[in-house]
């Protein structure tokens, strides 16, 4: 059965806690999920092709990943691997008063995934802490649409085969 894969990158908690609403909504509906808080590259080459990579995560410094995704961030710079194969999306946490830093870090790490090869399945979602207080009230309809439409497109694919 087909997975999601949750990357989480939280500095004070927004990300962290609307990704961890997600990981349970994902439980309730038996869709298999799993979180990483401190997700390495092997961790990211394991995703199999039937799964998929969610990323959730804050903006900060002067548009930069938090802590926990720098390690992967340094390792994609460092390796360069071709995700051929990888399915993806991104939803990243920021402030559109950091201007030209808005969301930059969370972008940037898209932008790298896309570049390796790994499929996008959808632009990024920006969540602007201005206008949003409770980003899970949009990351959960995002990533539960995500899963709904990987779930059918796997199990078109899996009918085609029989
Ligand atoms: C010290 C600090 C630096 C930040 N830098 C940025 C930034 O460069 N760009 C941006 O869009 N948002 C920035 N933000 C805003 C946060 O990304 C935003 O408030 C987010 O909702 C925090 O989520 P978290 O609680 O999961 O860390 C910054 C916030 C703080 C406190």
């Amino acid at each position: 059965m087909s997975k999601v894969h949750l990357f989480v990158g939280s500095v004070d908690g927004a990300a962290e806690y609307a990704s961890t609403s997600l990981h349970a909504a994902f439980n309730n509906q038996g869709v298999h999920a799993c979180i990483y808080r401190r997700p390495s590259i092997e961790d990211l080459l394991a995703i199999p092709p039937t799964d998929t990579l969610l990323i959730i995560t804050s903006t900060t410094g002067r548009g930069e990943l938090p802590l926990g995704l720098r390690p992967l961030w340094r390792s994609l710079d460092d390796t360069k691997p071709a995700l051929t194969g990888l399915r993806y999306a991104t939803a990243v946490l920021g402030d559109r008063s950091y201007g030209k830093n808005y969301c930059l870090g969370g972008l940037r790490l898209d932008s790298v995934l896309l570049a390796f090869g790994a499929t996008r399945l959808q632009a990024p979602l920006l969540i602007d802490a201005e206008q949003t207080n409770n980003p899970e009230d949009v990351i959960m309809p995002w990533g539960l649409d995500i899963a709904t439409q990987q779930n059918s497109t796997a199990k078109r694919a899996q009918q085609g085969n029989h």
